[in-house]
């Protein structure tokens, strides 16, 4: 009998639970508004729509021909003009840290098919699973190979390579292709251009290179 009468009681509760949790507008309603404007923001919201703008979009494109602080000036060059690439360069020099730091972004990047050695025998393309193979930068195909065809191919891709351009800016595709060349000039390509080659690892604890100081102004 118990039992029956604890049923009983639970489903009780459950039904006036329940029954409680049915809003309807006055418990969705705040109520008085003692400041309106902070409970709604004046403001247009990123994502509401906008009558001020004929697409009613709140968010903007930035104006044509702006460029966004901290950028650099677009490079102007045009997909398939192979011979503006062969000439195309930069005259930016990088320090031993940046050339480590395109090191770095060609390990996220460009290392799962060139590989870690820069010999084209990257995972993905030692697995199989990848049919073209990778450009390998110690071969003599590539060991001279004008940096603005390398820029190139980082900007619009080549064949079964994709493109590089949303995940690289212009001053990271040119770190990553400093970093080709340091390697190059390494193995019998053109003498280094970019500026500093990063001095070898030197073993001697007392002379070994600090830690870069983080937070550093600039
Ligand atoms: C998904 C695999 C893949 C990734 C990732 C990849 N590549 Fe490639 N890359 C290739 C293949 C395949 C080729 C050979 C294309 C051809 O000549 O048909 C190539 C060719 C190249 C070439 C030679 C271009 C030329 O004109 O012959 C360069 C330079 C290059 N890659 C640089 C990079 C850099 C830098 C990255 C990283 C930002 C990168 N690649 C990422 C697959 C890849």
């Amino acid at each position: 009998m118990n039992k029956i009468k604890s049923i009983l009681v639970a489903s009780l509760v459950l039904t006036v639970g329940l029954m409680s949790c049915d809003s309807g507008d006055i418990r969705r309603s705040p109520g008085h508004i003692y400041a309106p404007d902070m409970t709604y923001s004046r403001a247009y919201d990123a994502y509401t729509s906008n009558p001020n703008f004929d697409d009613s979009m709140t968010s903007r494109l930035p104006v044509t021909g702006t460029i966004a602080r901290g950028h650099q000036l677009p490079d102007h060059l045009k997909e398939g003009d192979t011979t503006a690439y062969k000439s195309f360069s930069t005259s930016m020099k990088f320090s031993a840290a940046e050339i480590k730091e395109g090191g770095r972004l060609f390990n996220i990047y460009c290392g799962i098919c060139h590989g870690q050695n820069l010999d084209g025998q990257g995972p993905l393309f030692a697995s199989g699973k990848f049919a073209s193979m990778p450009a390998n930068f110690k071969d003599a195909k590539y060991i001279h190979m004008p940096v603005g065809q390398m820029y190139a191919a980082v900007k619009y891709g080549k064949n079964m390579m994709g493109s590089y351009a949303s995940q690289l800016d212009g001053k990271q595709r040119w770190m990553v292709i400093a970093y080709i060349k340091q390697f190059q000039s390494k193995n019998g390509g053109d003498a280094f251009a970019f500026g500093e080659v990063e001095a070898p690892a030197k073993t001697d604890s007392a002379t070994a290179a600090k830690p870069m100081a983080v937070n550093e102004p600039k």
